[in-house]
């Protein structure tokens, strides 16, 4: 027997691509399988404390029979990546109940998930987690929305970068996202044929990426040469600090080629790309959109089966649901030194930072 239910869906944290694909997944199936009522709430939980809310439909969603959903990159709900959420905890409990919600569907990554677990505990709410993120850092799920299409971004830089820098024999430095995780540099630096890769988790010596650059040149006649900085790299040896700018006035990038410049006596030619929110921007590639798709869908089969507390996860080809305490306490995930691609860039002599630094 179907039970109508008013099911809540929020975007919370940076935006990525297939955001929408997920919103159109979860109405589609929402709507056509189970008749639900579904509503979009605007600017995650701000739109819960204000009590907003879009009415969202398959009709509403068509453009003469085309659906722009699936393929428009950011949210067309809106994000938030910063506030004081948690200081609002009973006004955004009263906003679920004025909106009258039977239960809500959260996209978030691995932050924002855990503001809304904490709602979700404190309200009672049936609740169930989708994640995003282009860090990737989210646990026990083997994709997240979003990444695919970062990774895609980036190696599209690289492949373009590649060229020029070849041409001119320089050193490419390119800043990519990732705080405090590197995945998106790791696995774009590898797709991507990048000669140094420093992420957040394994701290780099600056004599050793001068070396390698070196003995790519003198050694194996590479005369340029590409390197990927997560923009939260961390140095291993800050006795041979040579950068003339100081993090975090400048970005990583810029500070990664003032101490090579330095380190190789400006006998390299040196250029920085800083790519940014392009990152995050663009339309999802197909992986995400099925992924997106994959999630929306199994997210409703779960409110439908009385399930809560539940993150959908990608695990083995399939979606599965985990508990959402348990993604919580193993997030964020964060590259191992003896994961299997840092092991493969570095069977390729690709310098991925100090071996245990
Ligand atoms: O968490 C995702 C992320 O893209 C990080 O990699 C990056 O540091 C951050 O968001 C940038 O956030 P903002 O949009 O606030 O500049």
């Amino acid at each position: 027997m179907k039970t109508q239910k008013r099911v809540g869906i929020l975007t919370s944290g940076g935006d990525c691509p297939g955001l929408n694909a997920v919103i159109r997944s979860v109405v589609s199936h929402a709507t056509l399988t189970h008749d639900w009522q579904v509503l979009g709430i605007p600017y995650a939980t701000k739109g819960l404390l204000e009590i907003q809310a879009i009415p969202l439909s398959m009709h509403g969603l068509d453009l003469r029979g085309i659906d722009p959903l699936l393929n428009m990159g950011g949210t067309i709900l809106g994000s938030i990546n910063k506030g004081d959420t948690l200081n609002h905890i009973d006004e955004i409990l009263a906003g679920y109940h004025a909106l009258k919600l039977d239960a809500l569907i959260g996209i978030g990554g691995d932050g924002s998930l855990a503001i809304l677990n904490q709602l979700q505990t404190a309200g009672n709410w049936q609740f169930i987690a989708i994640p995003k993120t282009i860090d990737n850092d989210v646990a026990l799920t083997e994709h997240v929305v979003g990444f695919d299409t970062a990774v895609n971004t980036i190696v599209d830089a690289l492949n373009r970068l590649t060229f020029t820098a070849a041409s001119h024999d320089r050193v490419m430095i390119v800043e990519v996202m990732g705080r405090s995780a590197g995945h998106l540099a790791l696995h774009s630096g590898i797709a991507g044929g990048a000669d140094v890769i420093l992420i957040p988790e394994i701290p780099y010596s600056i004599k050793d990426i001068c070396s390698h650059l070196k003995e790519l040149r003198d050694n194996w006649g590479r005369k340029f040469a590409i390197v990927v900085v997560a923009e939260g790299a961390q140095v291993a040896d800050d006795s041979l600090l040579y950068a003339s700018c100081q993090k975090p006035s400048c970005g990583m990038g810029q500070y990664i080629a003032d101490e090579i410049r330095s380190c190789s006596h400006n006998q390299l030619d040196i250029r920085v790309s800083v790519l940014g929110h392009i990152q995050r921007g663009g339309i999802p590639s197909a992986l995400d959109r099925l992924v997106a798709t994959a999630f929306g869908k199994a997210a409703v089969d779960l409110l439908a089966n009385g399930d809560t507390g539940k993150m959908v996860s990608w695990h083995n080809g399939q979606v599965e649901a985990v508990a959402l305490d348990a993604v919580l306490a193993q997030s964020p995930l964060r590259v191992a030194e003896n994961y299997y691609l840092v092991e493969t860039a570095r069977g390729l002599g690709i310098y991925v930072g100090n071996t245990n630094a």
